[in-house]
């Protein structure tokens, strides 16, 4: 580990020169980049790198609570605690470390955090890095309590994108969403792909497990696939919201998307000694190469 902004974190290579940054501070990964050294996520000039205030970019986790529907700050505290390396995680299969430069990390409540959600938890991130340059995040909660507990999560993804409104999703099509900017009113998608021309804010449900941010500009499709995250959060806060938020640029909302895998619209109980598992993996494609294959 070393520092960054005054943060602990790690840093993962794979020999064609990719790379990620994994912050301690949240467990929160704050820079992917590709074998030619770009940027694949975005993060704010304006973040705020400080604990306990999460960071604006990157990838946040949220958990135990994703949004502000339940007793806990909003998308509860995961991402505003120093997380530890994990130097002994239980096995995963062999599918989650071949070929990849990885590390685990682990999140324990502290005193603090039992105050407010009296439930004892281990959560075990892995993020890895694969010889291709895909970046995988591992999520492992496991209720270590005495009685069961409920949670919802997301992998709140804050992609770079080089314009939002040639920007499109494929994958969404024809599903249910619940819309926050209208009181999680329950409406469905009807238009082919999703594209952006004003403030977005939905949890779309029961998805496919593989959605495509395509970004027409840059000719490059983000794949995302995720295993154990039903639901997608698609979030861009547009002109009027942007201003509103201090740690992110007025015109910032142009080169960002946030595309989440989550568990919002049923939450997960976890009984004494059970094991949830969330996977994310995101792979950067030419766009010709998703019309082609
Ligand atoms: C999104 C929510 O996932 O996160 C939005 O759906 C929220 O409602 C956004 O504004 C950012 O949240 P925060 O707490 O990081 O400012």
């Amino acid at each position: 580990t070393s520092d960054w902004n005054g943060n602990p974190y790690v840093i993962l290579r794979n020999p064609q020169g990719a790379s990620a940054r994994i912050s301690l501070h949240g467990g929160q990964v704050m820079s992917w980049k590709n074998e030619h050294g770009e940027e694949l996520l975005f993060t704010s000039s304006k973040a705020v790198f400080k604990p306990p205030k999460a960071m604006r970019g990157g990838i946040p986790l949220c958990f135990p609570q994703f949004g502000n529907c339940g007793s806990l700050e909003q998308h509860g505290f995961a991402r505003n605690k120093v997380w530890a390396i994990d130097n002994n995680p239980p096995p995963l299969p062999p599918n989650d470390s071949n070929g990849k430069s990885f590390v685990d990390l682990i999140l324990k409540p502290s005193a603090e955090d039992l105050k407010c959600w009296p439930h004892s938890f281990e959560y075990r991130l892995r993020v890895a890095l694969g010889a291709d340059g895909r970046l995988s995040l591992i999520s492992r909660i496991r209720n270590v309590n005495g009685k069961p507990f409920t949670f919802s999560f997301a992998y709140h993804t804050y992609m770079s994108v080089s314009d939002i409104s040639e920007v499109r999703i494929e994958g969404l099509e024809t599903l249910d969403y619940l819309d926050n900017l209208f009181h999680r009113e329950r409406c469905t998608e009807q238009g082919d792909a999703l594209t952006f021309e004003s403030e977005v804010d939905r949890v779309y449900l029961s998805c496919p497990n593989a959605i495509a941010v395509i970004d027409h500009a840059k000719k490059r499709t983000f794949v995302i696939r995720k295993d154990g995250l039903p639901d997608v959060v698609v979030w861009n806060p547009w002109d009027k919201k942007s201003k509103a938020m201090t740690d992110f640029g007025d015109e910032e909302y142009k080169h960002m998307l946030c595309v989440d895998g989550a568990v919002v619209e049923h939450p997960i109980t976890l009984k004494p000694g059970e094991e949830w598992t969330g996977r994310l993996e995101i792979v950067v494609v030419p766009s010709s190469f998703c019309s082609d294959h």
